[in-house]
């Protein structure tokens, strides 16, 4: 198969679908791969790195498009991608879909056959190509957090873990599971008072074990919520119904509550965000305030730090993306992990939560691809 990777055009995205380990793979599995100069630039793979480990170097995103069967990428295709995209090509990448009705009819008009990183599946009923980036936003989420707490940068002016005689500051955590456990990892880590609240008792209990005492946790009811979000200097929102838009559990009227210069760092932007004052925002202009409260809405976190984020992403996709290049459509309806996967096929939204969430007639992946 011929294999394409185009360099990523949103807004500070410094990631990079395939690094010349990844493309060393592919190469040796008899794929073709295409890359588009200077794609790896961002995480210092220049393009002599990617030809020594057996690409071509394409000049530009239009010659990859136009050239490759399969194209792997990072984040959601831009309006100019979804005009490149076709019908019998396959696309692997992040796309979010249900809060994004706009992607989603460009990707339908395509015809292109789209597997989403965020809803393939693993065996332990986890989200195994989300994890690593979940990992790294979760970590920065307290990086991003502590910052936007100076008070220089609109911020109450608290120092997350305080000093000997002074109590740190609180650090609530809004969904327990990879973005939640790795937040409240680092708040820890630095000597926050962390509270972490989730649905799920089972997840509960993993996190009392796993942090032995050194988080509360609570079960999240719209008490238990208003009491960790009022009394917290940093918030954070990680909460996910796979596939699904993320719930408003956070209301604007439940800000007044809220200490002024408090923090709200919104991990979940990229499923639409679980405050209602939620909007996504960029690296460039990270902040902005709404009722006295800060709020960090990037969607593209894991693009801050693009050497570790490329590398993580690479080492999770790189198994199903080679199942998918050297098997095609088969890879897909033979390995229910990728089936779940599959969001659009020729016309046809294939996966539940983005139909409900847009209003589409959901087609099962196993009848769109005809199999038994
Ligand atoms: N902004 C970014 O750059 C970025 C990067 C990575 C991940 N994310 C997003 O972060 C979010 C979390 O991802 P994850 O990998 O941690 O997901 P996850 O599935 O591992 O965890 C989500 C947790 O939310 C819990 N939950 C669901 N409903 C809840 C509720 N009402 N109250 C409390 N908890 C609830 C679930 O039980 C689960 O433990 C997702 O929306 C993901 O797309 C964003």
């Amino acid at each position: 198969m011929r294999v394409g990777c185009p360099k990523e055009i949103k807004n500070h995205e410094y990631r990079v679908g395939l690094t010349p380990g990844s493309v060393r793979e592919y190469v040796a599995h008899g794929h073709e791969v295409i890359i588009e100069t200077k794609a790896g630039a961002g995480i210092g793979a220049e393009d002599d790195a990617y030809r020594a480990a057996g690409a071509k170097i394409a000049a530009t995103a239009k010659d990859v498009f136009e050239k490759s069967d399969m194209i792997v990428k990072v984040k959601e295709p831009q309006p100019s991608e979804w005009a490149q995209l076709r019908d019998g090509q396959i696309l692997y990448t992040y796309l979010h879909l249900a809060p994004d009705p706009e992607q989603t009819r460009g990707l339908l008009n395509s015809g292109v056959t789209a597997v989403a990183y965020e809803t393939v599946t693993d065996e332990r009923g986890g989200l195994p190509l989300l994890a690593p980036m979940s990992e790294v936003a979760g970590r920065l989420a307290i990086q991003a957090g502590a910052t936007s707490l100076q008070k220089a940068n609109g911020g109450r002016g608290i120092l997350l873990g305080g000093v000997p005689g002074v109590l740190p500051a609180k650090v609530t955590v809004i969904g327990g599971g990879v973005v939640g456990l790795h937040a409240a990892r680092m708040a820890t880590g630095l000597g926050a008072d962390v509270s972490i609240l989730d649905r799920s008792i089972p997840r509960l209990r993993q996190l009392d074990d796993l942090f032995a005492g050194r988080v509360h946790t609570r079960f999240s009811t719209i008490d238990a919520l208003e009491e960790e979000v009022f009394s917290a200097d940093l918030v954070i929102g990680a909460v996910l119904i796979p596939g699904a838009a993320a719930p408003k559990l956070v209301t604007r009227e439940m800000l007044s509550g809220m200490k002024k210069g408090a923090v709200i760092v919104d991990v979940a932007i990229d499923q639409g965000g679980c405050f209602e004052t939620s909007h996504a925002t960029t690296h460039s202009d990270p902040t902005y305030e709404v009722d006295g409260i800060v709020h960090y809405c990037v969607a593209n976190m894991p693009g801050a730090v693009p050497i570790t984020s490329a590398q993580a992403l690479n080492n999770a996709t790189l198994f199903y993306g080679l199942q998918l290049a050297d098997r095609g459509l088969k890879a897909i309806a033979e390995d229910r992990h990728l089936r779940a996967g599959l969001n659009v096929h020729k016309g046809r939204v294939t996966n539940k939560a983005v139909a409900e969430a847009l209003g589409y007639e959901n087609h099962a992946p196993e009848a769109v691809l005809k199999i038994a």
